[in-house]
């Protein structure tokens, strides 16, 4: 069984909350939660599976901790891992910059030589733009708190169950 952390940038809660639910779900795998205000590079370089999340902020920018985590990037070995992204925006306040941050994160991580898993089908969501979106899907789990909470727990079990099989 891998060893997972859940690393999470969160202003207002959200994202946190999301991370949350993630761990529940992953429950059985003991998955570290960790806040990347918190973080050290020990904390990424020591799991097998590391679950990225962010929120986005001042129109298509990084959460501000991550923002400020963000220099340690480049250094961080992560050859041989595997790196899923989520992250929470809202696609009706920012339908040109829905979750623009995971796709930021995807940049920033692209360079540590970790193998991304789990993009996600841009079907069933409504906005106009989005950096997370490569090749027609989202590189990560979408999440929107302030439009349709009432998806949240659904699209995350789906993209859980799908990762479960990079897990064992
Ligand atoms: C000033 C401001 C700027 C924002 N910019 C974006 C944005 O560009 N794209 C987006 O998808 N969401 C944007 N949001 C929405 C937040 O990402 C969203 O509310 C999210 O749930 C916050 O998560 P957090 O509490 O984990 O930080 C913005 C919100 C505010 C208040």
């Amino acid at each position: 069984m891998k060893s997972i952390a859940i690393i999470y940038g969160s202003s207002t809660d959200n994202t946190r909350e999301a991370a949350e639910l993630i761990a529940d779900k992953l429950a059985d795998y003991s998955p570290k939660l960790i806040d990347v205000s918190d973080a050290t590079v020990e904390d990424f370089e020591s799991a097998d599976v590391l679950l990225l999340g962010t929120s986005t902020w001042s129109v298509g920018e990084l959460q501000d901790d991550w923002d400020v985590f963000s220099s340690k990037i480049k250094n961080l070995k992560l050859q041989g891992k595997t790196i899923a992204l989520f992250g929470v925006g809202d696609s009706a306040g920012y339908p040109d910059t829905f979750v623009d941050a995971i796709g930021i994160l995807y940049d920033d991580f692209a360079q540590t030589g970790a193998q991304f898993v789990g993009e996600v089908s841009t079907d069933g969501y409504t906005f106009d733009d989005s950096q997370s979106v490569r090749d027609g899907k989202f590189v990560g789990l979408a999440l929107d708190a302030d439009n349709e909470s009432d998806l949240t727990e659904s699209r995350i079990d789906a993209w859980v169950n799908d990762l479960k099989q990079y897990l064992d």
